[in-house]
C-alpha cells in the first residue's frame, strides 16, 4: 500500500480532481468500474503518473491505500452511490473513511450518514467545474469534525485559495451540511445565472445589441462591483464565434435549458424550511419552462408579438443586476440560517461566503464584502448590512425602472421581478396578511391577532351572517 488516499469514478469530475491530489503531492490509488477508462486515465497522468496507481478490481484499489484509508466517491449521485457504498462495506474496516463528492441530496447523505455504514463517511459538495476541480476548487465538508480533519490537509491543498490565501475548504456541520450548502450554492448558481440571461434579453431584444455589444458591456461590469466567474464568462460566450456558421455563438443555441436537480432541490427545501427563495424558485420556473418548447411555439403563435423596444442604458441594468444579487443572495443566506436552525448545524454564515469566494461557480468579488457583513452580524439579513443596504438603496431606483419598463414591453423578467417583488414586502411593515387572515378567520373561525390589544380573536362575521 503506497497510495494516501484512493478516488472511485473516473469521469470528468473525478479524473480532474484525482490529477488535482497528485499534482499536490499525495499518491493516489483510482479505480473506475470500466477498466479500460482508468488505462485512459493512467495513460494522461503524464508527469503526474509516478503518484497515480491505476487498480483494476475494488479489492486492488482498496490494498493500494494505507491504512486507515480514505477514498473519494466521485460517482453519479442517487443509486450509483449505494451500490458502491454497498460494494466497499466488505472491503473496508471501521477506521477507513469514504467521502461522497457528488452532488447527493443531502437527505441522502443523512440517511447513509444514520444507516450505520460498516466505515466512516463525509458527504462533500464539490464545485468549480471540470477546470476547478483540476486546478482549485471550493470544497464543502459534512460529518464529523475528526473525520474532516483527517482529510483536511488533502482537500486545503488541493483547493482554490482566496485573495487573502485562505484556502476554499471547510467542514460545514455534521453529516449531510456539506452538501446542503453546496445545494444552495447550485441554487444561487440558477439564480445568477437566470438573472444575467434576463437582462441579457433586454439588451438582445428590447435594446437590439449584437452579441459583440452585449460581450462589451459584460466585460466592463467585470471590472466592477459585479467582478464574478459567471459574468466573466458570460462576457467570453456572448464574444464566442461559431465556426460553423461564423455567427455569434449564442444565437445558434437552442433556448432550452437542461438542470440536474440541485437548484430544484433547493425551492423544494425552501418550502419545507418556509425560507422565501422567490429569485432562485423563478430561476427554477424558467429552466421548466424554457424545456417546455412546444407550448412556447404554440403560446407564440396564439398570443405572441416580440417584446417591445426598451430605452434603458448599459448602467442601469447594471445597476438593477446588483441589486437582484444581493437579494437573491440575502435570500439564500436566510435559508442556510433556517436549515442551520431547524437540523442543528450551527452553520458559520460567514464561513460559507468565505468558501465561495474563489474555485465555486458563484465565486465573485461581492461575496467578498457578504463574509465581512454577516462576520460582522450572522442574524442580521444581508440587505440590512450597512454596506449592502447602501448598496441596495442606491440600486433599487435602476431594478425598479429596469423591471416596471421590461414588464410594460412584454420581457419575461421572472427573477428581477420577483427579487423586486420580495424586498417591497420586506420594506413594508403594514402588509396585506391581515386580508388574509379576515379570509381564514371568516371561512374557518382561525382567528387573529388585533393591532389595538382588545380581546377578541374573532370577526363579527359568524355573529352577523
Ligand atoms: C458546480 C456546478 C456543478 C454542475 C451542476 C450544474 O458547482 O461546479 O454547480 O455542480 O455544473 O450540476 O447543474 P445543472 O445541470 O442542474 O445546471
Amino acid at each position: 500500500a503506497q497510495a494516501q488516499i484512493g478516488l472511485i469514478g473516473l469521469g470528468t469530475m473525478g479524473a480532474a480532481l484525482a490529477l488535482n491530489i497528485a499534482e499536490k503531492g499525495f499518491p493516489i490509488a483510482v479505480w473506475n468500474r470500466t477498466t479500460e477508462v482508468t488505462h485512459r486515465f493512467a495513460e494522461t497522468a503524464g508527469e503526474l503518473a509516478p503518484r497515480v496507481i491505476a487498480t483494476d478490481t475494488l479489492e486492488a484499489l482498496v490494498q493500494a491505500i494505507t491504512p486507515p484509508r480514505a477514498i473519494i466517491l466521485m460517482v453519479p449521485a442517487g443509486e450509483a452511490v449505494d451500490a458502491q457504498l454497498d460494494a466497499l462495506a466488505p472491503l473496508l474496516g471501521p477506521d477507513d473513511l469514504v467521502i461522497d463528492a457528488g452532488n447527493a441530496d443531502f437527505h441522502d447523505t443523512n440517511r447513509r450518514d444514520e444507516a450505520g455504514l460498516p466505515f466512516r463517511f463525509l458527504g462533500m459538495g464539490v464545485s468549480g467545474g471540470e477546470e476547478g476541480a483540476r486546478h482549485g476548487p471550493a470544497i464543502m465538508g459534512g460529518g464529523e469534525a475528526a473525520d474532516w480533519d483527517r482529510v483536511a490537509p488533502v482537500m486545503t491543498a488541493i483547493a482554490a485559495r482566496a485573495d487573502d490565501g485562505t484556502p476554499c475548504a471547510a467542514r460545514m456541520g455534521d453529516a449531510g451540511a456539506g452538501h446542503f450548502v453546496k445545494m444552495v450554492h447550485n441554487g444561487i448558481e440558477y439564480a445568477d445565472m437566470q438573472m444575467i440571461a434576463e437582462v441579457y434579453g433586454l439588451m438582445r431584444d428590447g435594446m437590439g445589441l449584437e452579441a459583440q455589444a452585449i460581450s462589451d458591456i459584460f466585460a466592463r461590469w467585470n471590472e466592477g462591483t459585479l467582478s464574478s466567474y459567471l459574468i466573466e464568462i458570460s462576457a467570453k460566450v456572448t464574444a464566442a464565434r461559431d465556426p460553423h456558421t461564423g455567427a455569434a455563438m449564442p444565437d445558434v443555441i437552442l433556448d432550452r435549458a437542461g438542470q440536474k436537480g440541485t437548484g430544484r432541490w433547493t425551492a423544494i427545501e425552501a418550502q419545507h424550511l418556509s425560507a422565501p427563495i422567490p429569485v432562485i424558485e423563478a430561476a427554477v420556473m424558467a429552466r421548466n419552462v424554457s424545456a417546455r418548447l412546444d407550448e412556447r411555439q404554440a403560446g407564440q403563435a396564439r398570443f405572441g408579438a416580440a417584446p417591445g423596444p426598451l430605452s434603458l442604458e448599459a448602467d442601469a441594468l447594471e445597476q438593477a443586476l446588483i441589486a437582484g444579487k444581493i437579494l437573491c443572495y440575502a435570500q439564500g443566506f436566510t435559508m442556510i440560517a433556517g436549515a442551520s436552525e431547524r437540523f442543528g448545524w450551527t452553520l458559520d454564515l460567514p464561513q460559507i461566503a468565505r468558501v465561495w469566494r474563489a474555485g465555486c461557480i458563484i465565486r465573485s468579488t461581492m461575496l467578498n464584502d457578504m463574509a465581512d457583513a454577516l462576520a460582522d452580524d450572522p442574524a442580521r439579513n444581508l440587505i440590512m448590512a450597512p454596506f449592502f443596504a447602501d448598496l441596495i438603496e442606491r440600486a433599487i431606483p435602476a431594478l425598479r425602472q429596469v423591471v416596471s419598463q421590461g414588464i410594460a414591453a412584454g420581457h419575461a423578467l421572472p427573477a428581477l421581478a420577483s427579487g423586486l417583488m420580495w424586498f417591497d414586502m420586506m420594506r413594508t411593515a403594514r402588509g396585506t396578511a391581515n386580508m388574509i387572515q379576515a379570509q381564514r378567520d371568516f371561512f374557518g373561525a382561525h382567528g387573529f391577532q388585533r393591532l389595538d390589544g382588545i380581546d377578541d380573536s374573532h370577526g363579527p362575521w359568524g355573529r352577523q351572517a
